[in-house]
């Protein structure tokens, strides 16, 4: 079976981690936690904490600066600025229009993505649907969290997870010669929407001084819950996506996967019968940056010469609602 044409392309990635580095040897000091717990069950050894002061609208703006220059463009050439998160700077208005703000961008659409770690892949997706239809030419793509501000850091069963972090690409028309996003696929599932949520401070249980005093209004994270059907729709969001692009696993170059938990990377890389070194990793030095680790791993591995120009990449992942997807793309 051939490939559908793509229409769009990533013309441009880019990525910023604060400096300041948390060890899980530090966390022993604030939660009932261990080195060897953390680094066992999940992979993860180190994260990224932004410094106070630090928005996460400018964690965006750095990465899409980035991402711009990798392109060859400005802020200028940009037609709309899409960003997932889930941790912008005010409830609103969005954090897309701070980012329009620090890169001079013009009059353009800007707007968030309420799809927490799979934003990325539904900013793609909604980006790629502009561009087909020649709405848009040029797209800023930014995955992007400062979870640190929204963590209960007496949870050990989160608190040790997570990081900050934002990445992010510029898409461009695709130009005819087979590179660009060959599919891509988003889901949703809402009877599991309270097993990651935030849940106090919408209108649903509006924020109190007793709610602040039980973390309300700071992640909560049923983790097995999640950890099972990660592994089941990662996997068959990614078989589709690659149905879809008219390819098999064994075609692909490389998988960047959410990094969410390296035992869910390993469970989806055996069930799509590829080798974990087919995977790009990062896990240990950025934790769970949600929407922000496909694109930071992206960039990583663009930029020190793993993925190259024309190579199969497939990305997937998936979060809070819940909220999967998986995209095929040629370099
Ligand atoms: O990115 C968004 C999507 N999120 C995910 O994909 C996360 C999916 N879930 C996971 O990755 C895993 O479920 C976790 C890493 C969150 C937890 O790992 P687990 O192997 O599922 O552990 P568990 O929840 O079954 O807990 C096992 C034990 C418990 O103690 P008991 O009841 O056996 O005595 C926990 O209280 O580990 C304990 N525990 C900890 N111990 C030390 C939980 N957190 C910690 C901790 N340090 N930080």
């Amino acid at each position: 079976m051939s490939s559908p044409q793509p229409r769009s392309r990533i013309l441009g990635t880019g990525s910023y981690a604060p400096a300041r580095v948390v060890h899980n040897t530090d966390l022993e000091k604030i939660v009932d936690t261990s080195d060897s717990w953390i680094s066992e069950r999940t992979g993860i050894r180190r994260r990224h904490i932004a410094a106070e002061g630090e928005l996460t609208s400018d964690l965006a703006a750095a990465a899409g600066r980035s991402a711009l220059d990798a392109a060859g463009l400005s802020a200028a050439d940009l037609d709309m600025i899409i960003v997932g998160t889930i941790s912008g700077d005010t409830p609103m208005p969005s954090c897309a229009v701070y980012v329009q703000q620090k890169l001079g961008a013009q009059e353009i659409p800007a707007f968030d993505i309420s799809a927490a770690c799979a934003g990325f892949v539904y900013g793609l997706t909604i980006a790629d649907q502009f561009i087909a239809n020649g709405v848009a030419r040029h797209v800023l793509v930014i995955g992007v969290e400062l979870l640190s501000r929204i963590l209960n850091w007496k949870d050990r069963t989160t608190c040790v997870l997570f990081g900050d972090g934002a990445g992010a690409v510029v898409l461009g028309p695709a130009s005819g010669d087979g590179r660009g996003i060959i599919s891509t696929r988003i889901f949703s599932d809402g009877t599991l929407a309270n097993s990651l949520v935030i849940p106090g401070g919408g209108t649903a249980e509006p924020l109190t001084p007793e709610g602040i005093e039980q973390s309300r209004n700071k992640v909560h994270m049923v983790g097995q819950d999640i950890f099972k059907v990660a592994v089941k729709n990662l996997s068959s969001a990614s078989l589709i996506a690659l149905d879809t692009a008219g390819m098999a696993a064994g075609d692909l170059d490389w998988v960047v996967a959410h990094q969410a938990n390296l035992r869910i990377i390993s469970q989806v890389a055996a069930r799509l019968s590829l080798p974990l070194e087919r995977f790009v990793l990062n896990i240990e030095e950025y934790g769970n940056t949600s929407s922000a680790s496909i694109p930071i791993a992206l960039d990583e591995a663009v930029r020190d010469g793993r993925i190259k120009s024309g190579q199969n990449v497939l990305f997937c992942a998936l979060g809070a609602g819940i909220s999967w997807g998986a995209s095929v793309i040629r370099m």
